[in-house]
């Protein structure tokens, strides 16, 4: 059984504990506590400490915010307005002998490596990017300090690498209506709803993961919005409200 079977159940399992109140929002990007938000400003809070943001006061771009990962001008991504280079990283995909994606690889445009915006993520998430490798703004063409060290990458259980991505983490980046006539159990995804492909419909990281603000502060950058009259209101469901959006599984699945 794969990794990723285990990690997710594990999430299952604690979450069937919480109580029963409705899903809260965490911070927005905008405020303190939230981990995207970079900004020398963002000291964190007793409930949401963070782990990284600029230091240098001194350097204008470190009172911002959106400019670790948007640029109004000259984006180097059109779509999104990505103001960061793409990861130089090789990830492959997710692979695992139950999946069907697995055999019919052939049928799934661009099955390679991680594409579209899950890309943008990974120029953080790999490890080895600076953080502060901003491209667009003033001081352009230095990186923006981050604990004293302009060229400071994540490190920790949030960066991914290839074994994460091919063992251990949800695979990303197919294309959902091609893949999914082979396979029993799998359901259209709902338009407009809070699970979302990306305009080429593709799952990516942000299928599950709002990366401005997580709705449900039990999870990291969850997408799950509570809209009236739905059924899985309360945290103890908000993970498993996104999984049964796609999937026909019976939670617990052990
Ligand atoms: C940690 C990175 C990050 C930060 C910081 C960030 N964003 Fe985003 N933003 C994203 C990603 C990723 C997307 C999705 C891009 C895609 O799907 O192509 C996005 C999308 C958007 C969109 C498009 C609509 C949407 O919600 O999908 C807007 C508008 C936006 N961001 C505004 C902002 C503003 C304003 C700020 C600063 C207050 C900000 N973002 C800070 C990562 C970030
Ligand atoms: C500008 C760099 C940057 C980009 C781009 C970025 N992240 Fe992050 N992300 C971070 C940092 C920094 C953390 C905090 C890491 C830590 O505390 O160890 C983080 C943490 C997270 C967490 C964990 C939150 C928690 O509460 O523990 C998730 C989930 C996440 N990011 C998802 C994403 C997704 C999905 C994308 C793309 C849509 C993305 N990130 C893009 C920098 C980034
Ligand atoms: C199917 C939904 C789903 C997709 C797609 C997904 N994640 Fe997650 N992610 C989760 C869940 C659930 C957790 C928390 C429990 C866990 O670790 O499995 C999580 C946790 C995380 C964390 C916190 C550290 C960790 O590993 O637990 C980060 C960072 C993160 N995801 C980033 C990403 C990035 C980047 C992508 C795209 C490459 C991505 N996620 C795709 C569901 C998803
Ligand atoms: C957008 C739809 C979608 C969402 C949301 C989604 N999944 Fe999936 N999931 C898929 C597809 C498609 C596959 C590939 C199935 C295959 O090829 O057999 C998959 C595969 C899996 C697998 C099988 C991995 C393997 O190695 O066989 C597991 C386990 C899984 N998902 C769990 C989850 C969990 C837990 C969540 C919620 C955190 C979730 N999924 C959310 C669509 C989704």
């Amino acid at each position: 059984m794969k990794k990723v079977l285990v990690g997710l159940t594990v999430c299952i399992g604690l979450l069937s504990f919480q109580n029963n109140s409705f899903a809260v929002y965490g911070p927005k990007v905008t405020e303190i506590g939230n981990k995207h938000n970079l900004s020398y400003a963002n000291v964190g809070t007793v409930d949401n400490p963070i782990t990284y943001n600029a230091s240098d006061p001194n350097d204008p771009r470190a009172r911002q915010i959106c400019i670790f990962c948007h640029t109004p001008h000259n984006a180097v991504i059109n779509r999104g307005l990505w103001n960061r280079q793409e990861t130089t990283q090789l990830f492959g995909q997710y692979s695992s002998t139950s999946l069907h994606i697995r055999t019919d690889l052939k049928s799934v445009s661009d099955y390679n490596e991680p594409n579209g915006s899950s890309r943008l993520c990974l120029g953080c998430h790999d490890g080895v990017t600076a953080l502060g490798a901003v491209v667009q703004g003033p001081n352009s063409g230095t990186n923006i300090a981050i604990k004293g060290n302009p060229a400071l990458a994540m490190s920790g259980t949030h960066v991914f690498t290839r074994f994460k991505i091919t063992n251990d983490h949800h695979p990303i980046s197919f294309n959902y209506a091609k893949v999914q006539p082979s396979m029993a159990n799998y359901k259209p995804v709902p338009a407009g709803g809070n699970v979302k492909l990306d305009h080429l419909g593709r799952m990516q990281c942000t299928t599950c993961h709002d990366p401005h603000q997580t709705k449900d502060t039990t999870m990291p950058f969850w997408v799950w919005e509570y809209i009236p009259p739905d059924p899985y209101a309360s945290p103890a469901n908000s993970h498993d409200a996104v999984c049964l959006t796609c999937h026909d599984f019976v939670f617990p699945l052990f």
